[in-house]
């Protein structure tokens, strides 16, 4: 799987957002170390707060299958916007290697950081040990 391929199913996966309050779709594709990708967009409520990432949904269906590796992420919004901290926080329970690339709905990569560089001083599960 190349990066290129990743970002165009996150930008495929884009289409479904539900995003009727901000108009900002984003769409996340997920690549496990098993080989097997999940897409996740965004869903908000009339709740606002109840909103979930397009990055968390992924992750959540991944970890609900009994995936536990990630290789890569890639997040793709209108503008190439930065994965929020409750993402980072999310990713990096499962690896501080995985990489995140961050693209516009054009499939430019904006930017390219693992979750580590993302969430420096991440409280992870060693933590806890
Ligand atoms: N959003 C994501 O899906 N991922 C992020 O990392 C940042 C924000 C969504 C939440 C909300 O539906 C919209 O973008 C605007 O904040």
């Amino acid at each position: 799987m190349q990066k290129p391929e990743l970002v165009q199913k996150a930008i495929y996966a884009r289409e479904y957002a539900y995003a009727p309050y901000s108009n900002y779709p984003v769409g996340a594709a997920l690549l496990t170390a098993s080989g097997k990708i999940y897409t996740g967009v965004n869903i908000e409520n009339a709740a606002y707060p109840v909103t979930m990432c397009a990055e968390r949904v992924a992750v959540f269906k991944a970890v609900s299958e009994g995936e536990r590796e990630f290789e890569m992420i890639a997040v793709v919004t209108e503008n190439g916007g930065s994965p929020c901290g409750s993402c980072r926080q999310v990713l990096a329970e499962y690896g501080l290697d995985t990489l995140v690339l961050i693209a516009d709905c054009h499939g430019n990569l904006v930017e390219e950081m693992t979750v580590g560089e993302l969430l420096p001083k991440a409280f992870t599960p060693k933590d806890l040990m």
